[in-house]
């Protein structure tokens, strides 16, 4: 069932209020009327679809009332009712945004076609806008195609943060994909003809990385044959990526913090004090906060930096994410004989799988497989070490799990544990040094176990010597 579009009448005139409510709810409007402007401002959250406003009231005047109503909602039409000595007013009122203009007395008629109209482009205005907002988002789902609630959260965020100039902090462990975001804000930003520069802070010199910020003036140290401008005044108008951050050293990060609060820097040996309109994204895959508490990060810098953070989560804790990364990498990294697929085992594998290495691990693993594979499906066994054994591991304890579930219905930790034992000897064979090895418990503990609840064992001559 739609709604019925909600219509403010605004006038002092409460016999005509009253007229003209009566008239809308019969056409099925869900009538608000107001006698004075201040109180139609008040209610704007209603989200009206047309606005009747009388330009004569007590308070404030229809023409102002207009305009506040414009600067908070400017999509809503309003059609504005004056008196006939007032006609320039109204006529200057659709120069401040209004729809329409009626003086009374009402030709009611016209009156119901121009509010039905109105409610009309309102409708269809929403629709557009809601349509843009959804190819906008499907532009940002390619790099950031997410099920997840918190990715959800960080894209929500994007979309705010991109049209702006703010300082966003990208935090997110080796692999997340900070770089890509940083790169998504700038491309999908209003600076993206503009240049995105990179530096990483962890990989440059620390005597270098002041003059790769800020250029230097010719001479101003020895082998400083020529001026050199820096990143800063080369990305004007553009966007400058500070990558870990948290490795920036101390006394350039006094230097930062000038150029965040004022644009301001001055070359390496100059004394002109230079401007740049570049907007700053920092990334970092240390918890900056402790740097504080450490002494090792300013502060204030921290502050500055840290208003508008972006956490990216570790992939372990977005593992509904990895069928669209596979997909995505498949996509990717397949050449033209065609898309390899994944068997449900391997996938299964990769979704058991903990990545510390995150996104940029899996993408590996993804191109790795399939330069390695053979034929359509890709296995296993065409996986990254860790990967397999991490599955073999998950395999036992499901083997071990169904053992459990076919002889005992209740459990306890000790059947847990007497199981546990009991399944690494059988797939061991009896061989104490090698269940020992998969429990990751001494010798000497799974073989005092094992005698507690009376499982059989072969002990190996040198341990019987022993
Ligand atoms: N949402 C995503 N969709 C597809 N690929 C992604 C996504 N996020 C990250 N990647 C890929 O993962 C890899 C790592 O991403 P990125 O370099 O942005 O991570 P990072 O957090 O900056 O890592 P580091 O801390 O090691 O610098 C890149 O190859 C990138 O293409
Ligand atoms: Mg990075």
């Amino acid at each position: 069932m739609t709604e019925s579009p909600i219509l403010f009448i605004v006038d002092d005139d409460e016999i005509l209020l009253m007229v003209l409510r009566d008239r809308f709810t019969e056409q099925g409007y869900d009538v608000k009327t107001f006698t004075n402007g201040e109180e139609c401002l008040l209610h704007l959250d209603l989200d009206p679809s047309v606005i009747i406003l009388d330009l004569m009231l007590p308070g404030k005047t229809g023409i102002e009332i207009l305009q506040m109503i414009k600067e908070k909602q400017k999509e809503v039409p309003v059609i504005i009712l004056s008196a006939q000595d007032k006609i320039m007013t109204a006529v200057n009122s659709i120069k401040e945004g209004a729809l329409d203009y009626f003086t009374k007395p009402l030709d009611t008629q016209r009156l119901d076609a121009a509010v039905r109209s109105a409610s009309t482009i309102k409708r269809l205005s929403k629709k557009v806008a809601d349509l843009e907002e959804q190819v906008d988002s499907r532009n940002w789902m390619i790099k950031v195609n997410s099920q997840n609630e918190k990715m959800k959260h960080v894209h929500h965020l994007m979309m705010k943060l991109r049209e702006s100039d703010v300082t966003v902090l990208i935090q997110g462990e080796s692999g997340t994909g900070k770089e890509m975001i940083a790169q998504s804000l700038h491309n999908e930003g209003n600076r993206a003809s503009a240049p995105f520069i990179t530096i990483n802070c962890a990989s440059i010199p620390k005597e270098l990385l002041e003059t790769e910020l800020f250029g230097h003036e010719k001479g101003s140290y020895t082998g400083a044959f020529q001026r050199k401008i820096g990143k800063f005044e080369i990305a004007n108008g553009g966007t400058i990526f500070l990558d870990e951050i948290g490795d920036l050293e101390f006394s350039l990060q006094a230097k930062m913090l000038r150029v965040l609060q004022y644009k301001e820097f001055q070359r390496v040996g100059g004394n002109e004090t230079l401007s740049s309109d570049v907007r700053i994204l920092a990334a970092t895959n240390q918890d900056l906060r402790t740097l504080v508490l450490n002494g090792k990060f300013r502060e204030d810098l921290y502050y500055r930096l840290a208003s508008f953070p972006i956490i990216l989560p570790p992939l372990r804790e977005r593992k509904e994410d990895i069928p669209i990364l596979v997909e995505h990498f498949l996509e990717k990294y397949s050449n033209k004989g065609g898309k390899k697929k994944f068997s449900r085992k391997t996938l299964q594998a990769l979704m058991d799988y903990s990545w510390p290495g995150n996104i940029r691990e899996l993408e590996h693993a993804i191109e790795r497989a399939i330069l390695i594979s053979d034929g359509e499906f890709i296995t296993i066994a065409d996986l990254p070490m860790p990967i397999q054994t991490r599955s073999e591991e998950i395999e036992e304890v499901i083997q071990a799990g169904s053992i459990f579930r076919k002889s005992m219905p209740v459990y306890t930790l000790e059947t847990i544990k007497k199981e546990m034992i009991a399944h690494a000897i059988a797939a061991t064979k009896g061989n104490i040094k090698e269940a020992a090895k998969r429990l990751n418990l001494s010798r000497a503990t799974v073989y005092t176990l094992c005698k507690q609840h009376g499982i059989a064992v072969l002990r190996s001559e040198q341990e019987r010597n022993a």
